[in-house]
């Protein structure tokens, strides 16, 4: 799979279903100096009576799964390895196609990958021969929005918190400071739907809370939708708004609970031990 592939969509929506409902920002201006975009709207995501079985397996991978993902919401997918997370994932994104039910994203069904929708995934697939700044700005280059690169780039660095990393190489930076690489250019294209394949996982604890509650934060200034898989619990408390646990064999939904961890999301405070610990008991119980 090429750098490009792994984070970036490429293409579009299926036709017949384009005038379902008008896209959200399709008048939206560019914004100088800042990447907040007030009132602007994250995707709604719509997942409907979806089923997935993979070729030559001999039941469903996923079954009969229904929710809904509000704009600007960010949603933890949390259940057990081999629950179907991933293949989820990856249906909502376009990457492949579900056997029966769609997706829909702003009402549109999704037959492909797109711009406005980006994937990360664990490994930040950087190009090691390019610095910070031209590896951020990739997204932008594919998409031919060069013209933009100069205004957008520093102030997604300065939003990922790698202003002084700039011109650096990329293979001179931590795992941590990679992954910001891989945010800011996955941010690059204005995207109104961040899909997050445990991205955190290969990183030490200090860094990855850091960067958890980076991401809640910048997700919640551009108002981006959010959908994130992750098998832990504290991350899915310190970063959603709701999660989702999936149960296997076929994967699919047994709760879905709102978190209401407290306004601070601080991992030293009661109120977020004790969302916690009941998003680890829902989870023991049902998943
Ligand atoms: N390409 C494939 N062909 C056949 N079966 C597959 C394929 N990809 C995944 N599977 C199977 O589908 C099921 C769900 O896999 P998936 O990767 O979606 O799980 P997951 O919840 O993301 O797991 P993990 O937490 O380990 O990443 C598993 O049983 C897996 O073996
Ligand atoms: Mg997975």
């Amino acid at each position: 799979m090429t750098a490009q592939s792994t984070f970036r969509a490429s293409a579009a929506l299926d036709a017949q279903d384009q005038n379902v409902l008008p896209l959200p920002h399709a008048t939206a201006e560019a914004v100088p100096d800042t990447m907040v975009k007030p009132g602007r709207l994250g995707a709604h995501v719509q997942v409907d009576a979806l089923t997935h079985r993979y070729k030559g397996m001999s039941h469903n991978c996923l079954e009969e799964l229904n929710f809904q993902v509000e704009a600007g919401q960010i949603v933890a997918l949390v259940g057990r390895s081999g629950c179907g997370k991933s293949t989820l994932l990856h249906l909502i994104a376009g990457l492949m196609q579900p056997g029966a039910g769609g997706v829909y994203i702003n009402g549109n069904r999704v037959r492909s990958t797109c711009p406005r929708w980006v994937v990360m995934f664990q490994a930040p697939s950087l190009f090691p021969w390019m610095t910070v700044a031209q590896n951020a700005a990739l997204g932008l280059r594919f998409a031919g929005r060069t013209q933009e690169i100069p205004k957008r780039i520093p102030s997604l660095l300065a939003m990922v918190g790698l202003t002084a990393y700039a011109d650096r190489n990329v293979q001179d930076l931590s795992g941590g400071q990679q992954q910001r690489v891989a945010l800011a250019r996955s941010l690059a294209t204005e995207p109104d739907l961040l899909l997050l394949d445990e991205p955190f996982s290969a990183l030490d604890a200090f860094t990855r809370r850091a960067l958890q509650q980076d991401v809640r934060r910048i997700a919640k200034e551009l108002g981006l939708t959010v959908v994130l898989v992750t098998h832990d619990i504290t991350e899915a408390a310190i970063m959603a708004d709701r999660a989702l646990i999936m149960a296997p064999d076929p994967g699919r939904i047994v709760t879905d609970t709102v978190l209401d961890p407290g306004a601070d999301r601080h991992r030293d405070s009661p109120a977020f031990e004790a969302e916690r610990a009941r998003l680890a008991a829902l989870f023991e119980t049902t998943a």
